[in-house]
């Protein structure tokens, strides 16, 4: 019998979805740290340049794909053109790639949620975060068995996405991301205003958006840029051709991808004032520079906001629960849509239903995400991550905007998109598409190429490159093609 495919209840469900989606651990733990690193102020030009030139034209395109050909990224491209499936799969694995380690960091900020209650990382985060919490090891091949303390917190991140996509697109996801997204926003907004009230916070700021212009012809900005807005937009891997596939026929496209990447940004500028107006205070308190609290890198959230805590009086207890629970929320909203591209792909793929695709997967993913919650965690996170985001993401985006810009007609999918759209796009779009995107996106993958080839990547072993790294690349590669080598069992789905 054929069936109906899913669909979202209304159309702000949608948006709120793919908001979530986008507004993730990359927005509250990311974002600020690596718009300081990369000069401040200066990083804006470059990555406003990359939200509007590629973050909202390949969403736009994204979100035409999936409401048009309605199916998962590897059956879109798919229906794209029959020998193109495998780009799908290779986006597929990079979601699976990153769904593993992304549980464990939110399982870390659950953990954070109730330490923060009483600042349980006493006066020394740092060692509290790397010795006590995580048990770090001395190097990435050795594990030191699982940490106990991340097990409980990774098991609940992981119960709450198997229940939100169990329940299905509009019972499960959509009711989710209607709770978290609103209080998400009321949180991030009360930290923000806490945090720029706060004496010494507009030292933090000025640190965060003085312009650093000498910076700006540096390309590693660049690539940062734009590695921020695929990231945070989850666009190229897979996600956002998901979600679309279930709006119903008649939807706006446009301008949802417009409001979902405005919204991106305006949250991590919130996010930025909060995170910087608190350091700010910090620095103001221990009579140092903000500089030198601010480069904290993957630390920043789990050490250097900890210490900021600290310095905060009565307000501790409160702050430390809601910039642990704002991580929470963001993470597990974003979590929930990176397994939803994967079993969106199998359920079209080999015709199962839901509830077994999403057992399967998600139990398959949490058993691999038990690596990561080992004393070595840490190390296999950081090049896993380091390699996904600069090649996995990078590469796939590059041939989609090939592909579908250069070798498929892409008018006929602006047409589309502007018949069901509140407005619609010009020629800018095509030209972003077409020309600006690849260039850049070719330029920024030759320059990471290079780098990783000259130097290895945090000075980490060799062979932990190898395994963790580039052959990960491997797998997520050759799996697309071995993927697409399996024959499509039809769902028999009524368009
Ligand atoms: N878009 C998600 C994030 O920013 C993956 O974390």
């Amino acid at each position: 019998m054929a069936q109906q495919r899913e669909q979202w209840g209304t159309r702000t469900g949608f948006v709120l979805a793919a908001v979530g989606s986008a507004i993730g651990l990359g927005n509250i733990w990311r974002f600020p740290y690596v718009a300081a690193e990369n000069g401040g102020g200066a990083f804006f030009i470059p990555y406003l340049f990359a939200l509007l030139t590629a973050g909202i034209p390949i969403l736009i395109l994204e979100f035409g794909l999936g409401q048009k050909y309605r199916g998962s990224a590897p059956l879109t491209f798919s229906k794209l053109n029959s020998k193109w499936e495998w780009l799908g799969w290779w986006q597929v694995l990079v979601c699976f790639f990153i769904a593993v380690y992304y549980a464990v960091i939110i399982a870390w900020a659950i953990s954070f949620t109730f330490f923060g209650l009483t600042q349980a990382w006493g006066d020394n985060p740092s060692d509290f975060f790397f010795g006590t919490y995580l048990g770090l090891t001395g190097g990435p091949f050795e594990l030191g068995g699982l940490q106990a303390g991340i097990l409980i917190p990774l098991l609940l991140a992981w119960v709450v996405t198997f229940a939100a996509l169990y329940s299905g697109v509009k019972g499960g996801i959509e009711k989710a991301n209607k709770f978290f997204m609103p209080a998400l926003f009321i949180i991030i907004i009360i930290i923000a205003i806490r945090g720029i009230t706060l004496t010494g916070a507009a030292d933090g700021l000025n640190y965060l958006f003085q312009p650093d212009f000498s910076k700006i012809w540096d390309y590693k900005i660049w690539t940062a840029a734009y590695g921020q807005i695929f990231f945070s937009l989850s666009v190229c891997f897979a996600i956002m051709i998901a979600y679309s596939s279930y709006l119903p026929k008649k939807s706006d496209v446009v301008n949802n991808a417009f409001i979902t990447g405005f919204m991106d940004v305006g949250f991590s500028l919130l996010a930025g004032l909060a995170v910087f107006g608190i350091l700010g205070h910090m620095a103001h308190v221990q009579g140092v520079g903000v500089a030198e609290v601010g480069k904290a890198g993957v630390g920043l959230a789990f050490v250097t906001f900890p210490a900021a805590i600290n310095t905060l009086g009565a307000f501790a207890p409160v702050l430390g629960v809601l910039f642990f629970l704002s991580l929470t929320f963001a993470g597990l909203s974003s979590l929930i849509s990176i397994n939803e591209a994967a079993i969106a792909a199998f359920m079209d793929k080999f015709s199962l239903s839901r509830k077994k695709a999403v057992s399967i997967y998600i139990a398959v993913a949490a058993i691999c995400s038990l690596v990561f919650a080992t004393g070595a965690g840490l190390y296999i996170l950081d090049i896993v991550d380091h390699f996904i985001n600069n090649f996995g993401i990078v590469f796939a985006g590059l041939i989609q905007v090939i592909l579908v810009g250069w070798f498929f007609n892409l008018k006929s999918i602006q047409e589309h998109v502007n018949a069901i759209s509140d407005f619609s796009v010009g020629s800018w779009w095509i030209v972003c598409i077409k020309f600006i995107t690849p260039i850049i996106l070719g330029y920024m993958a030759i320059m990471n190429l290079i780098g990783d080839l000259k130097a290895p990547y945090e000075g980490y072993p060799g062979d932990a490159l190898f395994w963790m790294g580039w052959f990960v690349m491997i797998v997520v590669i050759t799996g697309g093609f071995i993927m697409q080598a399996f024959k499509t069992q039809s769902r028999d789905l009524k368009e």
